[in-house]
């Protein structure tokens, strides 16, 4: 997958956590198909990505491959486990049938749900193991990023959910000191919306962005992604 994405460069990663219903999982991907058809999004420099909630994965790619929508699709999580006696574990043989990324280690998931970095790097070897990119979130350039990620959000607390992004210079030095660390692109995550998105993407060292909130409307995302692409 990779291999075709590596001419472009700005991903738009919509993270829509824990929302939606299937009506509204439909509602949204038919609104972006009619916002779409106005321009060649896959012609861009952008890669536009949406994480549904893994009840939905089947219904968005259903839709998806249906609607011909120009967009990649994306899990939340991952079992850290192969296929098993594992109860309430989508693994990464069942997600890749639906998915080409897959956010792991996000500060939700570290924090409501005690994901230590040790369960992390499980994770990342099963996605490696299914073919999956990865998507590795850290709260700032000194927790630990397991090889063999492909992609790094620099995604800092103090500006998930709270509409107070970090500046972008900030992010951008923020993410210059990642990449001593790692050879990925590094995006970044935390209040980005189609106003803001123009300053972190100009930045030299980011790479893209993670949206939560701001990507859950479609005609927002699509500004998002047409934002970024100029
Ligand atoms: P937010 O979420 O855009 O709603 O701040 C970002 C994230 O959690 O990745």
């Amino acid at each position: 997958m990779l291999k075709s994405l590596r001419d472009r460069n700005k991903y738009v990663v919509g993270n829509w956590k824990s929302n939606k219903t299937a009506a509204d999982i439909t509602l949204f991907f038919n609104s972006f198909q009619k916002l779409g058809s106005k321009l060649e999004v896959l012609n861009t420099s952008v890669v536009p990505v949406v994480c549904p909630s893994f009840v939905h994965l089947d219904l968005s790619s259903q839709l998806v491959e249906k609607l011909k929508l120009q967009l990649y699709l994306g899990a939340q999580d991952i079992s850290p486990f192969d296929r098993g006696a594992y109860t309430g574990e989508p693994n990464g043989e069942q997600l890749k049938e639906y998915v080409s990324f897959v956010i792991i280690g996000h500060s939700e998931r570290r924090k409501y749900f005690a994901e230590t970095d040790t369960l992390l790097k499980l994770k990342v070897e099963q996605a490696k193991k299914w073919g999956i990119n990865t998507i590795y979130c850290v709260p700032d350039d000194v927790t630990d990023i397991p090889g063999d990620v492909n992609i790094v959000a620099y995604e800092p607390v103090f500006a998930i959910g709270t509409g107070k992004p970090d500046s972008p210079e900030n992010a951008n030095k923020v993410i210059k000191s990642i990449k001593k660390k790692t050879s990925v692109p590094v995006i970044y995550g935390g209040s980005v919306t189609a106003e803001n998105i123009r300053d972190f993407v100009m930045m030299d060292a980011i790479d893209g962005v993670l949206p939560g909130k701001a990507s859950l409307d479609a005609d927002h995302f699509y500004q998002m992604i047409i934002n970024a692409a100029v």
